[in-house]
């Protein structure tokens, strides 16, 4: 048996065609459903429903086989513990600083809100400026709204989230998409089954 560890939503989503294509169908859907550990149309395989961030710990301690992560959620939780083999192109976006649009430029020293606080020490660290981060869980968009930081470092897509809050984005710290990642041991365990996932899912990825 194979598990695969896949967040509910947009990794979900865009990663069901990819699934499809290898012959994973899902049984239920995790919208309507409240099953944790969903069987597919595939007897050898079934998916684990997780939250994005917990996806690389499953994987690593091979709760699941492999799973599917932004690179951001990766970057976060140091994946050395882990095999990256594709890029799923999946679930694209930015990982940014941004700010208020009237903020002057980030000086010497500045309040950072995010929740990437590994990835934005390192980032801010590597350019020589001071920063003080305070760790938030979601809606860092508003910490420069009510004076909590100077500015955020998060995803951004479409930019509406900011441009709806009066922020606009400032420098790009990375390009993201989605991963698949891979237990070390099952790599070696299960190789036949898991190379054959991977040769299906590159062929699919080729053709796009
Ligand atoms: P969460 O509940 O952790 O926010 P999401 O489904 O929003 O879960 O995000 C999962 C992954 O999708 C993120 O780690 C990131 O790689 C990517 N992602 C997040 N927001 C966006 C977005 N607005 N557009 C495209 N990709 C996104
Ligand atoms: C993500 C991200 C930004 C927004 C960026 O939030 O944290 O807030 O998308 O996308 P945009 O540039 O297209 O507006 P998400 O929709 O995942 O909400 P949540 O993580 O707070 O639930
Ligand atoms: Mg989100």
């Amino acid at each position: 048996m194979l598990t695969i560890a896949v967040s509910k939503g947009r990794i979900y989503e865009e990663a069901l065609p990819l699934l499809e294509e290898a012959g994973i169908r899902p049984v239920d859907d995790p919208k309507t459903s409240r099953k944790l550990i969903l069987q597919t149309t595939r007897d050898d395989v079934q998916l684990v429903i997780i939250r994005a961030t917990d996806v690389p710990t499953f994987v690593e301690y091979g709760a699941a086989d492999m799973g599917i992560a932004g690179k951001d959620v990766l970057l976060e939780h140091g994946a050395e513990s882990l095999y990256e083999p594709l890029d799923l192109n999946i679930a694209t976006c930015r990982l940014m600083t941004a700010a208020h649009k009237d903020a002057p430029d980030i000086s010497r020293r500045v309040r950072v809100a995010t929740k990437y606080v590994k990835t934005a020490k390192k980032y801010f660290a590597e350019l020589g400026i001071q920063a003080d981060i305070i760790k938030l869980y979601g809606s860092m968009e508003l910490a420069p709204l009510v004076g909590l930081a100077d500015c955020i470092v998060d995803l951004v897509d479409t930019g509406n989230t900011l441009k709806a809050n009066g922020l606009e984005p400032r420098d790009l710290i990375m390009n993201i998409s989605s991963r698949l990642v891979v237990n070390k041991a099952a790599m070696k365990m299960k190789h036949q089954a898991i190379q054959s996932l991977l040769d299906q899912f590159e062929k699919t990825l080729a053709k796009r």
